[in-house]
């Protein structure tokens, strides 16, 4: 919470000009961010202009133990999903290196969640990550197709205001 004071929420937009429907903050040395000039990774808050606050220690830890990296994550995303918001199909591949498993933690209202495969065309199913969830897309999942179909609105009461919240480490650099 003393991180989403520093970091405020904001509404990306997609490179060709429309708003998401989740909002979005970070923390640690960089942030990923899209807007008019393409999806990437930021140093800074693009509202703020101010650095992202650090990663908490949870967080580093549940990845030393969960990811199998030898390297620490350089960014949390942090995505919130109020009723009614979802996240396209679509694949991780801002980072450098494929081979650094994403891992992301999910608290809050239940999202029933899509995962295909390494083709955009390849079969998809659903499965529900609940709060507490953790997702490891690792390996050959790496690279999988995945996104929010919808949120369980009213699932859980554990965020103010009611949603989604969901934690994804990764190393961007
Ligand atoms: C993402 O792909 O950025 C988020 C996935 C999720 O919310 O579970
Ligand atoms: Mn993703």
């Amino acid at each position: 919470m003393e991180r989403v004071a520093l970091a405020p929420f904001f509404r990306p937009v997609t490179p060709g000009g429309r708003p998401m429907s989740v909002e979005m903050t970070g923390f640690g040395p960089l942030g990923w961010v899209s807007d008019a000039d393409g999806y990437r990774y930021k140093a800074t808050h693009p509202v703020t202009g101010a650095p992202w606050p650090d990663i908490p220690q949870a967080l580093l830890e549940l990845w030393t133990e969960e990811s199998g990296a030898e390297v620490p994550p350089d960014c949390c995303l942090v995505n919130l999903y109020r009723a009614g918001a979802r996240m396209g199909l679509h694949q991780d591949r801002d980072e450098a290196d494929f081979a650094i498993p994403v891992l992301s933690v999910s608290l809050g209202d239940t999202a029933v969640f899509r995962l295909g495969g390494t083709a955009r065309s390849d079969r998809t199913g659903s499965l529900r990550l609940a709060s507490g969830d953790v997702c490891l897309l690792a390996g050959q999942a790496r690279l999988a197709h995945h996104g929010v179909e919808r949120i369980l609105s009213g699932s859980s009461r554990l965020v103010p205001g009611g949603g989604r919240i969901n934690l994804t480490l990764r190393r961007a650099r």
